[in-house]
């Protein structure tokens, strides 16, 4: 057994009970270090750890594969919800495996970014930077999104110098593709944990500098009016 799980944003408060239960009875646990370590209380002493960086997650699936056709019980642990930024990590558990694998949702940055900032999903679109291939269709895509009129959940990319595209990179490129300068940007970090939020300009945040544990809100410069009933009285 294999299962694929996405364990919050940071707090082990936000990971859903069934994916808690899944860990507590795993055989063998896997994801990248500061993933496995939010959920570290829950792993069983019995069980397997396998840790993994951007190096040598390949190496490390492969063995994980092999303990789950060894007839182990394993759980494969994602930053945040697998849906969002996760899923080419999915793919590399896949192609390890040789088969499609079950997976249970997490709540993503990108939600808890929504409930703070208080913006709905409906008026809303979410990309990521954070992904290998070419960024050019989503770099172009985030240009659409903000000239239709909605806000943008953005998670920015934190490789190295060549790739990177970081807040600051994403506002200048906006701004060089016609987005106007004074379009509202909020940039948050390290969501439930060791919380920090930063309100601005797009050309104020071309600017600013912020850690890898970010995720951005490029807010419409023109919401959608409410179009709910008007109150009893109005009638
Ligand atoms: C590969 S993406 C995975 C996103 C994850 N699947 C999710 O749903 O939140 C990793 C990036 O997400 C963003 N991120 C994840 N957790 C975060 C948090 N607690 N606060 C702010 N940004 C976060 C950061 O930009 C981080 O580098």
């Amino acid at each position: 057994m294999i299962i694929c799980i996405g364990a919050g944003p940071g707090d082990i408060g936000y990971l859903p009970q069934r994916s808690a239960e899944l860990i507590r009875n795993a055989d063998v646990v896997a994801g990248f270090n500061a993933v496995v370590n939010v959920v570290q209380a829950l792993i069983p002493q019995s069980a397997e750890v396998v840790l993994m960086g951007y190096r040598d997650q390949v190496a490390q699936l492969d063995k994980v594969a092999q303990l789950h056709h060894a007839g182990k019980k394993c759980v494969v642990v994602f930053m945040g919800d697998i849906h969002f930024s996760g899923f080419q990590y999915l793919e590399r558990v896949e192609r390890a495996c040789g088969h499609p694998v079950d997976t249970i949702p997490g709540i993503s940055s990108a939600q808890i970014l929504a409930s703070r900032a208080k913006v709905c999903f409906d008026e809303t679109t979410f990309i990521t930077f954070h992904r290998r291939g070419d960024l050019t269709p989503f770099k172009r895509h985030l240009v659409h999104v903000l000239e239709d009129q909605r806000n943008a959940i953005v998670i920015p990319c934190p490789w190295d110098e060549a790739r990177s595209f970081m807040p600051w990179h994403i506002a200048a490129y906006l701004l060089e593709n016609g987005i106007p300068a004074q379009q509202p940007v909020e940039v948050w970090e390290h969501l439930t944990q060791a919380e920090a939020q930063w309100r601005g300009t797009l050309a104020e945040c071309a600017h600013q500098r912020f850690s890898d544990m970010s995720i951005m809100l490029i807010r419409t410069m023109n919401p959608i009016p409410s179009q709910i009933e008007p109150p009893p009285e109005a009638q």
